[in-house]
């Protein structure tokens, strides 16, 4: 229930009648709120962060060339940045079940849902994760690991979340021919052609030789990079 205080709070400070005071201020339960201009905040497991962990499923899924990028504006929509998303009027702070942008994508009827058929459907995890943004005040906030753990990556625990992320949106079975440029990098197969010809971490490191990857988004924080490394390190197998 103490959750609930970070609503009236969260609005408090988006509509910048908090007193001017920089440092970040903390709920009595423990639940810190990050400002936007500080994303060397470490991360708080009971927050979610829209630079960390909504931001890159909206540039995935939504702010596709053709759909809600800055160029096409879909239904003039544009989820291409925080101050687009916000504008996009489909957000209202700490309401979800009002938020054109949460009700859109737990449809069930697939005419209706969103992302539309032929693209990466969300997961559970990734919708679940929009609600929560949205109820905790849809905040511009970020935060930076304070420890990154690469021992041991595998597969199905460390990387494809990651790429899960980032990247299926466009890189799945179902929208690599429409959106990915035919590289698929769900099925371990094809993953591995990427991994082979060094593609993924060139892309991925915004080595000068390919395409920066994700497409459209910033590059990922340095401590998933390092996962995926390391993972490709010991072999990338299919663990
Ligand atoms: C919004 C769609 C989109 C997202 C998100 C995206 N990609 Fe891509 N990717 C593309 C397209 C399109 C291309 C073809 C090159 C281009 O047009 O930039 C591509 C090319 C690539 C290539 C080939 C690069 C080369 O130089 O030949 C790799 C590898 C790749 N992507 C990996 C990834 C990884 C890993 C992620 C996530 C971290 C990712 N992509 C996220 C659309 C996307």
């Amino acid at each position: 229930m103490k959750k609930l205080l970070l609503v009236p709070l969260a609005l408090i400070f988006m509509l910048g009648l908090a007193p001017s005071c920089k440092h970040n201020p903390y709920i009595p339960d423990g639940i810190l709120i990050v400002d936007s201009t500080d994303l060397t905040q470490p991360c708080d497991p009971n927050v979610v962060y829209f630079i960390n962990q909504v931001q890159p499923i909206l540039v995935s899924n939504c702010a596709k060339p053709g759909c809600h990028d800055a160029n096409t504006r879909a239904e003039d929509i544009d989820y291409s940045s925080y101050q687009s998303t916000i504008q996009s009027e489909t957000v209202e702070p700490g309401r979800p079940n009002n938020s054109k942008l949460y009700e859109i994508i737990i449809k069930t009827d697939p005419n209706d849902v969103m992302p539309p058929s032929g693209n990466t459907p969300l997961t559970a995890d990734q919708k679940d994760l929009i609600y929560m943004w949205i109820l905790q005040g849809a905040l511009n906030n970020g935060c930076t690991e304070t420890t990154c753990d690469t021992a041991n990556q595998t597969l199905s625990a460390n990387v494809q979340p990651i790429l899960s992320t980032y990247c299926y949106g466009c890189h799945s079975s179902t929208a690599a021919n429409t959106s990915g440029a035919g590289i698929n990098l769900e099925t371990y197969s094809n993953l591995q052609t990427s991994v082979a010809n060094d593609k993924l971490m060139c892309s991925i490191t915004h080595a000068a030789t390919c395409f920066a990857m994700p497409k459209g988004g910033t590059k990922l924080p340095q401590c998933q990079i390092d996962k995926i490394q390391s993972w490709v390190n010991a072999g990338a197998l299919n663990n």
